[in-house]
This record gives C-alpha cells, sequence and structure tokens, in this order.
C-alpha cells in the first residue's frame, strides 16, 4: 500500500516509494541492474531520450532508455526521500559532493554562477566553493548579513544546519526571509527529515550526504537533493548529462536505510544526550558542543525548527591538539574513522581531515574532535570515551576522574 500525505513520518520512512511492489508479487523492490532498456520502435525510443535527457520523469509507456537516464530504484529511493522532506521530488547522486556539484552546474550554467554561503560548512562543501572548480564565486558572510551579500546573478544561498562540525545552529526562516528570491539551499545531513525539515521554513532545496544517516550503516554512498519539481528537472538534466549517478544497489539500500530512519536517529540521539551530559564532568574536556546542552541553542530553535538535538557531538579539548590526539587514538570502540550516522560510533579530528582544507581562521580548532553516536550500549560507550579522556588527560597533566562518578553521571 502506498501511504498518503496525511500518514505518520513513520509510516511513509517505511512505505515510501513501494508502489507496485506488492502488485508485482514481490515484498521488497526487486533491484534491476540494467545499463540499457529495450527502446520500441525507433521513433518512440527517440522520444523517451528526448524527455529524459532533458530532465524529465519517465512517462507512462515510456522506455527508461539508459541507466544514466533512469533507474527504477534510484528513483524509488527519490521517491520515498522527498515524502519524508516534503518536498515535490528528489534526485539522487553518487555521492554527497555529486549532489552538490550537480546544484552548483545548474545555478552557474543558468548565469547565477553567485553562492552566498554560511560557514561553518563541511570542509568539502567549503572546499568546492573556495576553489571555484565549478565556475562559481563565493561571498561568505555570516547568517545576519545574507541579504546584504545577494548580488544579481546570486543562484545560490548555502548554509548547514546544525553544522559541521562545532554543531552551531541557524534560524532557516530567517535565512529563507533574507534570501528572497534566491533559493535558499540547506544541508540537512546532521539532521535528516527526522529532525527538520527545512522546506518547511522556508528552503528551496535540501541536500543530503546520504553516505551518512539515510543509509546508516557505513557501506552505501550516496547524495541527494530535494526540492520543487523545476528544480528536479535541471537536476536530472545535469546528472544526465555529467554522469554522478547512484548506483542501484546503493539505491536499494539507501532506500531500505529509510525505512529505520527514525528508529536510529531518535536511539542514536537518546544516547548522544546522555553522553554529551558525562563528557563535560571530565577535567580533560574544556568544552562540549552539543545543541541539546543548557546555553547552546540561543536562538530557541530546539522544538520549533530542530525536532531534537541529534547524536553528533564536538569535544574541545583542554591539552589542545596533542590532548585531541591522544584522545581520538585511544578510543577502541569508537573506530578514529571519517563519516557519521552509522550504527557505531566513529570520532574524528576535524581540523587534521574533514576540514583540513578550510582556510584561516573558519578552519576548526586544533583541540576540536567529532563524535558520531551509533547504537552501542551508552555504558560501554562512556567507558571507551572516559578512557580516552583519561589518556588524553595525561598529556596535559590533568586529573583524571573517578570512572565511577562519570558513569553514574
Ligand atoms: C554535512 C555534509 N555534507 C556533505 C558531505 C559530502 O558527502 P559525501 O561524502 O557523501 O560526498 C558530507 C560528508 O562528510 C557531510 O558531512
Amino acid at each position: 500500500m502506498q501511504p498518503s500525505s496525511s500518514s505518520q513520518f513513520e509510516t511513509r520512512a517505511v512505505h515510501g516509494g513501494m508502489h507496485g511492489v506488492r502488485a508485482s508479487g514481490s515484498h521488497v523492490p526487486v533491484i534491476d541492474f540494467s545499463t540499457t532498456n529495450p527502446l520500441g520502435s525507433v521513433e518512440a525510443g527517440g522520444l523517451s531520450y528526448e524527455e529524459l535527457a532533458t530532465g524529465h520523469a519517465l512517462g507512462e509507456g515510456r522506455s527508461a532508455v539508459y541507466q544514466r537516464l533512469w533507474q527504477p530504484g534510484v528513483a524509488r529511493f527519490e521517491e520515498a526521500l522527498a515524502g519524508l522532506e516534503g518536498t515535490e521530488g528528489a534526485v539522487a547522486f553518487a555521492s554527497g559532493m555529486a549532489a552538490l556539484s550537480a546544484t552548483l552546474i545548474a545555478a552557474a550554467s543558468a548565469g547565477r554562477p553567485h553562492v552566498v554561503a554560511v560557514r561553518p560548512l563541511y570542509g568539502g562543501t567549503d572546499h568546492v566553493l573556495e576553489s571555484g572548480l565549478l565556475g562559481t564565486r563565493v561571498t561568505w558572510t555570516d547568517a545576519a548579513r545574507i541579504a546584504t551579500a545577494i548580488e544579481p546573478d546570486t543562484g545560490l544561498v548555502i548554509v548547514e544546519t546544525p553544522a559541521n562540525p562545532t554543531l552551531e545552529l541557524l534560524d532557516l526562516r530567517q535565512a529563507a526571509d533574507a534570501a528572497g528570491d534566491v533559493p535558499l539551499l540547506v544541508d540537512n545531513t546532521f539532521a535528516t527529515p527526522v529532525l527538520q525539515r527545512p522546506v518547511e521554513f522556508g528552503a528551496a532545496l535540501v541536500l543530503h550526504s546520504a553516505t551518512k544517516y539515510l543509509g546508516g550503516h557505513g557501506d552505501v554512498m550516496g547524495g541527494v537533493v530535494a526540492g520543487s519539481q523545476d528544480w528536479m528537472e535541471r537536476l536530472r538534466r545535469v546528472r544526465a548529462l555529467t554522469g554522478g549517478l547512484l548506483h542501484p544497489m546503493a539505491a536499494y539500500l539507501l532506500h531500505r536505510g529509510l525505512r529505520t530512519l527514525p528508529v536510529r536517529v531518535r536511539a542514536q540521539q537518546e544516547t548522544a544526550h546522555v553522553l554529551a551530559e558525562r563528557l563535560l564532568a571530565h577535567p580533560a574536556v574544556a568544552g562540549v558542543r552539543y545543541p541539546g546542552l543548557p546555553g547552546q541553542d540561543p536562538a530557541g530553535l530546539l522544538g520549533t525548527q530542530l525536532d531534537g538535538p541529534g547524536s553528533i557531538i564536538a569535544i574541545d579539548l583542554a591539552g589542545g591538539y596533542d590532548a585531541a590526539a591522544r584522545f581520538t587514538e585511544s578510543c577502541e570502540l569508537i573506530t578514529h574513522a571519517v563519516s557519521l550516522g552509522g550504527v557505531d560510533s566513529l570520532v574524528q579530528h576535524p581540523a587534521s581531515l574533514t576540514h583540513r582544507p578550510v582556510a584561516g581562521e573558519a578552519k576548526p580548532s586544533a583541540g576540536t574532535v567529532r563524535l558520531s553516536i551509533g547504537l552501542e550500549h551508552v555504558d560501554d560507550l562512556t567507558a571507551d570515551l572516559m578512557a580516552a579522556l583519561d589518556a588524553a588527560a595525561e598529556i596535559g597533566g590533568l586529573h583524571s576522574p573517578d570512572r565511577a562518578d562519570a558513569l553514574s553521571g
């Protein structure tokens, strides 16, 4: 059965994009690996090609022609994701960066190459904007000055909230108002549609590194942009021309990932909230950045724009870089690895990894580490974190706390 738009979020997460599956006699979608498809008559094949290459969706009775133009499993994932973000459509790509690149190319090729962007952003996004590689030019600004940064050829305003890696929150309604007619693109990777649906606050485009929470198991790469039908046609055209498409297997896994997204996000968040509070008690910690902690949501966005603080935590180590490195290398249950949003917890050092290319003052501090909290038991994670903090404390000559106190905290 297809969920209706009035179905609850969890129901849409489980049943979205499943049309026709039951009628076909299957329980889950069959993965179609075809790279090419029968065209029928020469006339019909040519028309199908024409429609898909210009960004239209597959028409009734038309051939899907060629996998770079249309793939049924990718379309299912896109439909399901759009249903969760509350947009007219979505277009999926091989990675989050391919999704962003296609959006930048679409804006620049329409004669609007100027981008207004608010830091902090994911380091790769920062890098591609700063490099101008795709023919765009960027003006960095802060949330309060978006309107004044806009120029006649501004094609996009780009923001991320909660931001990677420092978890700052940004008021999307204010950003959308300031952007005016310029489309506001929100990187919603950290929040996922479970916690935040940016179009409800005026965003035109929502971007995900689907590699993170949407897949959720650290075994699939993908990216997706959700928005209006008009924008989706533009993005499908760029995808058809430049080829950054999602593989059918990846599409299947991402679609499956959406079905458990609400329960994973909420369970991971619950653990992260407890850990954020426990971490504060350790003397090796100078600060914990987590939107759910007191004082970290000055604009009151939790509960209005953002339904929960999520499961990413940034810790500022009192002992700076050396302590951050020791902490990161001392985690055992938590893997020292890039990425986030999966069922297993990860730790990484943004200044030397994800945000390495970020220029000057915008680079995260050398004492900051980023944690992605997974689905392990909260006490096992606490024990691992406290042992790693004890090791980090040795660097700064700090006294290690009583582990039992921290665990019960
Ligand atoms: C917030 C955010 N946006 C975009 C990306 C890029 O996505 P991908 O690695 O899937 O290309 C990442 C990757 O870490 C990210 O964290």
